[in-house]
């Protein structure tokens, strides 16, 4: 069902007073990923369908089931579904020095085509970064200190991180050789789903949400137990060097992800004020293939719906906004009136304070838009005013008027602003 006033379903309007919660969270995320070293990169939104399906995994189920793909002059293209992919396609365009140690941040819109529920979106946002440094388990740890560091900065450092390895990419085949041999007595108790998953990507199966299967996994040894003792290492001194970064963590061995990109550490951070679909964010260390070039980094992607939608469950929308600056609402009466308005106006916008008019109407609708607005302020004047050389300044909020001469008005408007603020 489509109707003329309704945006696509799963696709949202984001407006006012929220839009105000969103360039927030955006703003104070960019201070603190400045602190990190981090520069924005923006991508196209639209990329080659084949930058998605080589390095997220044919078999995953964004590329399956959730991609929008489309053909436009026999070029078979992507809304992106993500951000990892277009990032290392842009990478892979730039000389071997200049993409390696290269660390991005970025912002925008993502699509996947899922059945719209709480916290499902077919268009959502991610904040994301991308650390281009080789297997590190110091860099590892720093990204992840950089995800609870963005958390904190918006008020949510309480959310629960959960890590795990995929051991070291070579490992693939024997992890997946191990797991299926640990399951292979249970297959007849795996949901339909996951009886598809034990031979297209047997590592689903382990964070399959549903009672059977849950009960099977349980009795599985750990992953890490078919991965070599480098790989454990790995996983243990990342584990140590957030220890040291003072970012308390939760090992979980059943922590998969859903993307085939990646190799040695992963996490997901979850709130338990999301609901079913409780994850914040996630992120790991990956190796890409495109291009010809074979690049390797550590990032994450946090989904700023469910940031927001934490923030107002919690009610800690209002720590993040700062009060607006107070707007003077400027009424007027008769052509000189408002030519005489136009000009302060000018002039106190140029000195920093919000200022409106109505572009016509009686005193009385006038007023009735400058108290819908909100504003601290009404200036009022009429003809008669004019020829006194007076204006009226009236406190909206107290009720109280008083004469100014007009010589003195921009003045007295600019000093009560700074007194406000105070
Ligand atoms: P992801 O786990 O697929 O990872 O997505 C990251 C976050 O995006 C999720 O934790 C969630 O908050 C949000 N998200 C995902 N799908 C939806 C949806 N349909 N509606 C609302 N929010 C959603 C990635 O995208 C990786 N590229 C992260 C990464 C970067 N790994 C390494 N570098």
């Amino acid at each position: 069902m489509s109707s003329a006033h309704q945006p696509v379903q799963g696709m949202s309007d984001i407006a006012a007073p929220e839009i105000r919660l969103w360039q927030r969270v955006e703003a104070v995320a960019r201070e603190v990923l400045a602190r990190y070293g981090f520069e924005e990169l923006r991508t196209p939104i639209v990329e080659f369908e084949s930058v998605f399906t080589r390095s997220l995994g044919a078999t995953t189920d964004v590329v399956q089931k959730e991609m929008y793909v489309f053909e436009k002059g026999g070029r078979h293209l992507a809304l992106r579904p993500e951000g990892t992919a277009g990032v290392m396609r842009y990478a892979a365009g730039l000389a071997p020095g200049e993409a390696e140690g290269a660390r991005w941040y970025y912002f925008g819109p993502m699509f996947r085509s899922e059945r719209p529920q709480a916290g499902r979106r077919r268009q959502f946002h991610q904040c994301g970064v991308e650390c281009l440094e080789p297997p590190s388990p110091l860099v590892d740890a720093e990204v992840l200190a950089l995800q609870v560091d963005l958390l904190r900065a918006w008020g949510l450092g309480d959310c629960v991180v959960r890590l795990n390895t995929r051991g070291a990419g070579g490992e693939t085949a024997a992890v997946t050789a191990g797991l299926r041999a640990a399951l292979q007595p249970h297959q007849a108790d795996l949901c339909d789903n996951c009886r598809r998953r034990f031979s297209e990507n047997v590592l689903r199966v382990l964070d399959c949400k549903t009672e059977g299967c849950r009960t099977v996994v349980a009795g599985l040894p750990p992953v890490t137990d078919f991965m070599s003792t480098a790989s454990r290492d790995y996983l243990a001194q990342v584990a140590g060097h957030l220890d040291a970064l003072g970012v308390a963590c939760r090992m979980d061995p059943l922590l998969v992800r859903g993307l085939d990109y990646y190799e040695h550490t992963i996490w997901e951070i979850t709130s338990e004020a999301l609901g079913a679909q409780n994850a914040m964010s996630g992120g790991g260390r990956y190796r890409i293939q495109i291009g010809g070039r074979e690049l390797t980094g550590v990032g994450f992607a946090i989904g700023l719906e469910r940031v927001i939608s934490v923030l107002q469950t919690l009610g800690r929308t209002s720590a993040l906004l700062p009060a607006p600056p107070p707007l003077v609402w400027l009424v007027g009466l008769g052509e000189q009136a408002i030519q005489g308005n136009l000009a302060l106006m000018q002039q106190l916008r140029a000195a920093g304070l919000a200022c409106r008019m109505a572009p016509g109407g009686s005193l009385k609708s006038q007023m009735r838009a400058a108290d819908k607005s909100g504003a601290a302020w009404a200036v009022i004047r009429g003809d008669d005013e004019l020829t006194q050389g007076l204006a009226a300044l009236k406190d909206l909020a107290a009720g109280r008027q008083e004469s100014v001469p007009l010589d003195r008005l921009a003045d007295e408007l600019i000093r009560r602003a700074a007194a406000s603020r105070q």
